[in-house]
């Protein structure tokens, strides 16, 4: 039998955020959050009238859903907080009975010998802060930092593996840039900002959490490889661009203290010259970078796309239903190009997985879906590669434990290894739950 490229320490585990699972968006005195404003809208919303008033009831069956992962093996749980449980203004009061349902989350996660991951921020801003200019407003680094604060003092020990930010690329590309996800702005000259402000607030939370915290902290990326679609200088060029945007736009200032010179060639007069001062605030010192990955890009030149003069080029190969490129063999490339490019920081993957149509019932062995199991395979086997190759990845969580509400998009897009039933909030593991939780149970030496 091949031995496993998997340390034994690896950590496996699934993940979830906040405003996608939780249900009861307003209860206990939480504050609204965007997303809340967002997805009643009909006019924003992909898929109008799919809102997280309901969720998957996360809220109301949180000690079941440990169980649940309990039963499936799981070792680790990444999860968000609402900021707006905790804080309903975004800053000063904070609301006792929020603070516990995330207490009580993590003491029931480490009753059952599961460990948290704790990511402080996955989209849910508070509408408070939003009506101050929210990531605009450069007193927005202060109040995350205030916010990271109260969750350390009330959790660091019991958690130890701390996430500030979840992709931030994600929040400002369709947040501010192109309007797809809250808050819904559509301004180039607002995009840079916003990158900036998030960044600025990463480095104040990892300050914060070096007085106040005695574990780990880091930042959740998203990284989608480029390829250039030909060998022409064209497409070279364009896929830098394309690089830069999305996969350095967030690590080279968080790592390198400076932003890629591409920047300026994609946004124009639109990316200001930043203080040097707020590189320096920025680029602090973390135990680890989180990285989501689901696929990758083949680029060519395109003048005519705003503002990054590149569009993707499809690929014949298989589909997922959000219509991304199965293609597992970026996922080693990235984490090569990470090491090479950054060093040897430890690295996790944070997210990965994919929707793919499940048959609407589950048969005599449960829901079949024979692509996702797929996928975890060979994305899994991917970054077992990678380590045999020296990178230092320790840890995998799977998007997602449960269907739930993809953002704009609604219900109908399903990433869970496990399968909700909006209507009755039945949760039945797929077939890929079950191959996901033998890959745990063997460290990975079922892929072979
Ligand atoms: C996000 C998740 C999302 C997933 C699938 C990531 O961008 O962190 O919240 O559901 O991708 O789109």
């Amino acid at each position: 039998m091949t031995k496993t490229a998997f340390p034994d320490n690896f950590l496996w585990g699934a993940a979830t955020a906040a405003y996608q699972i939780e249900g009861s968006p307003l209860a206990d005195g939480a504050g609204a959050s965007i997303w809340q404003r967002f997805s009643h809208d009909p006019r924003l919303m992909a898929s109008p009238g799919d809102t997280g008033d309901v969720a998957c009831d996360h809220y109301n069956r949180m000690e079941s859903d440990v169980a649940l992962m309990k039963e499936l093996g799981l070792q680790a749980y990444r999860f968000s907080v609402g900021w707006g449980r905790v804080l309903p203004e975004g800053i000063g009061r904070v609301n006792p009975k929020g603070l516990d349902f995330y207490e009580r989350l993590v003491d029931e996660l480490l009753k059952h010998d599961i460990e948290p991951l704790l990511t402080l921020h996955h989209w849910d801003l508070p509408v408070a802060l939003d009506d101050k200019g929210g990531w605009l407003n450069r007193d927005s680094a202060d109040w995350f930092a205030e916010y990271a604060d109260v969750l350390y003092r009330a959790l660091d020990g019991r958690v130890k593996k701390w996430v500030t930010l979840n992709e931030p690329w994600v929040i400002t590309d369709g947040g501010y840039l192109h309007g797809a996800l809250a808050p819904g702005h559509r301004n180039m000259f607002e995009a840079p900002i916003a990158s900036h402000n998030l960044m600025r607030a990463h480095g104040r939370a990892v300050q914060a959490y070096r007085a106040a915290g005695a574990h780990e902290i880091g930042l959740v990326v998203n990284i989608e490889p480029k390829y250039p679609a030909s060998d022409s200088a064209e497409d070279a060029a364009a896929t830098a661009r394309a690089h830069a945007y999305m996969n350095r736009q967030y690590l080279d200032p968080a790592l390198k203290g400076s932003y890629p010179a591409e920047m300026t060639e994609i946004f124009g007069e639109a990316w200001p010259q930043w203080a040097a001062e707020d590189m320096a605030d920025i680029c602090q010192p973390v135990d680890f970078i989180g990285i989501n990955y689901y696929t990758r890009n083949v680029v060519r030149a395109d003048p005519a796309q705003w503002p990054l003069r590149a569009s993707p080029v499809k690929q014949n190969a298989t589909h997922t239903t959000t219509d991304w490129e199965v293609y597992p063999p970026a996922m080693t490339d990235m984490l090569l190009w990470f090491r090479d490019s950054y060093g040897d920081i430890p690295l996790y993957i944070t997210e990965n997985g994919a929707a793919f149509y499940d048959p609407p019932q589950a048969g005599p062995d449960g829901i079949d879906d024979p692509l996702r199991c797929d996928y975890y395979r060979t994305h899994i086997a991917a970054i077992g590669e990678a380590i045999r190759q020296g990178v230092d990845v320790r840890g995998y969580m799977a998007w997602s434990l449960l269907d739930n509400l993809e953002w704009s998009l609604g219900y109908s897009k399903r990433f869970g290894i496990v399968h909700v039933d909006y209507q009755t909030q039945v949760r039945t593991p797929k077939r890929s739950a079950r191959f996901y939780s033998e890959i745990i149970r063997t460290n990975g030496g079922n892929l072979a």
